[in-house]
């Protein structure tokens, strides 16, 4: 089967690297991909939001599976461009991608279908806001409605912060269009766990645990990122945990999204906070973690290409998922300065130690290669470094060892992913 998959970054390597391992895959082609993509992939320079050219390329090509990474093309829409193109594609169409896309439109789901979620209220305009915060608890949370880069998300620790907030999300316009509508919501507190499915619109299947680590300093200082680190399996998300999870959330979330008419198919990552009074639902993605791929993919033991194709044709049902008995960590290597201020065009060196190493990894987030021909840093997030162990434990110390291998200026990367575990 000939494969395009949308993207360019670390979780697209990791998806191309895990289709790259399927028999029934014989060609393999990424839009726009990246340096590490190009060593599995033929990269193709279309820009993600490209749709017409997007789609045009991949009906002259004639692909037989399209698999779409980042969310922005898949809250504009790609998957309804592509499939009226008459292609085939995993990823959820425009009416469930919102899913992700409105904030304000997965809290209401969750509050109609009672499914576990913080409090919140949405307002469409700052005075409103901010009369409601005059009175509201404080520490509380700001959500800019539509997608901001992972970034639309302020906590007020003040009434002062608060006011601040709204002048920054609604006043500043700081997001765009994102924060013509913001979700005010209840704090929450307790350890966070990345849970990923696949959802075929009806079944829905379970791939193991993870967690992030969001901000860009250790001690979880810092301003917000993409994500600078994960681990697999979170020890903290245990069979209990589990159990209320498919009992009140899993499942209820698909059959919502289908009572509503937004059949949902793809991918849902679900960011939970496991709570005293037991786990909420923070945010919904529609589209696989960054870096949570990155450690869930390695000890995935399927042929991923079967589970999208389950996933398209609606057979999920008869699909087993099944993860490895270890553990995985990855560790990103950032450009100093992100995600704020950083340079580019630094070369790498020492990518050819990851050849033929057993148990690690050097995904790809932001890199090109130079007119001369090197690969060079070509984002704030470059490089993911994951590697597996028996355990949690093994796994740190072999990705924090393989973090020494590659070398760029301005190398930057938090030294505590995974400290969490000394917890357990
Ligand atoms: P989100 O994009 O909604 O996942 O929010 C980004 C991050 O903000 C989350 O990973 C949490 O660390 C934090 N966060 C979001 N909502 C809440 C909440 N209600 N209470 C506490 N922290 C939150
Ligand atoms: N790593 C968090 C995300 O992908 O949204």
């Amino acid at each position: 089967m000939k494969v395009l998959v949308i993207g360019g970054g670390g979780r697209e390597h990791a998806i191309c690297w895990k289709l790259a391992q399927s028999p029934r895959v014989t060609e393999l082609v990424c839009a726009p991909g990246n340096a590490g993509i190009a060593e599995t992939a033929r990269c193709v320079d279309i820009g993600v939001m490209d749709f017409e050219k997007m789609a045009d390329f991949a009906k002259k090509e004639a692909f037989d599976l399209v698999v779409v990474g980042p969310d922005d093309p898949l809250a504009a829409g790609i998957v309804d461009v592509l499939e009226e193109a008459g292609l085939r594609v995993f990823g959820p169409r425009k009416n469930a991608a919102i899913l992700e896309g409105s904030k304000a439109f997965s809290k209401d789901l969750m509050k109609k279908y009672g499914i576990p979620t913080a409090a919140y209220e949405t307002f469409d305009t700052p005075e409103a806001a901010l009369a409601y915060l005059e009175t509201a608890k404080v520490p509380v949370v700001l959500k800019a409605d539509g997608l901001a880069l992972g970034k639309g998300v302020l906590i007020c620790n003040t009434r002062e912060e608060a006011r601040e907030g709204v002048k920054t999300l609604m006043l500043d316009k700081q997001f765009g269009r994102a924060g013509d509508r913001i979700v005010v919501e209840e704090f929450l507190t307790g350890r966070e766990v990345s849970v990923l499915s696949f959802v075929d619109g009806k079944t829905i299947k379970i791939m193991t645990s993870a967690q992030d680590h969001k901000r860009a300093k250790d001690g979880d200082e810092g301003l917000n990122t993409g994500g600078m680190g994960t681990f697999s399996p979170s020890p903290f998300y245990t069979p209990e945990t589990h159990a209320f999870c498919r009992e009140h959330i899993y499942q209820a979330t698909v059959d919502a999204m289908r009572a509503e008419g937004r059949e949902f198919k793809g991918i849902i990552f679900f960011g939970l906070m496991l709570t005293a009074e037991g786990p909420k639902v923070l945010e919904y993605n529609a589209r696989f973690g960054d870096p949570e791929t990155q450690v869930v993919l390695p000890r995935m033991k399927n042929d991923i290409l079967d589970v999208f194709e389950a996933c398209v044709d609606g057979t999920l049902d008869k699909v087993e998922l099944e993860f490895a008995d270890n553990a995985a960590v990855c560790v990103v290597l950032a450009s100093d300065g992100y995600p704020e201020h950083y340079e580019k065009g630094f070369v790498i060196e020492g990518l050819e130690n990851f050849k033929d190493k057993d148990g690690y990894w050097v995904f790809h987030a932001g890199s090109k290669f130079d007119a001369a021909g090197n690969i060079v840093t070509n984002g704030g997030r470059v490089l993911g470094v994951t590697a597996t162990g028996k355990d949690l434990k093994e796994a740190r110390k072999n990705a924090y060892a393989a973090t020494e291998w590659v070398d760029f200026a301005n190398k930057y990367m938090r030294h505590d992913i995974g400290k969490a575990i000394d917890e357990v």
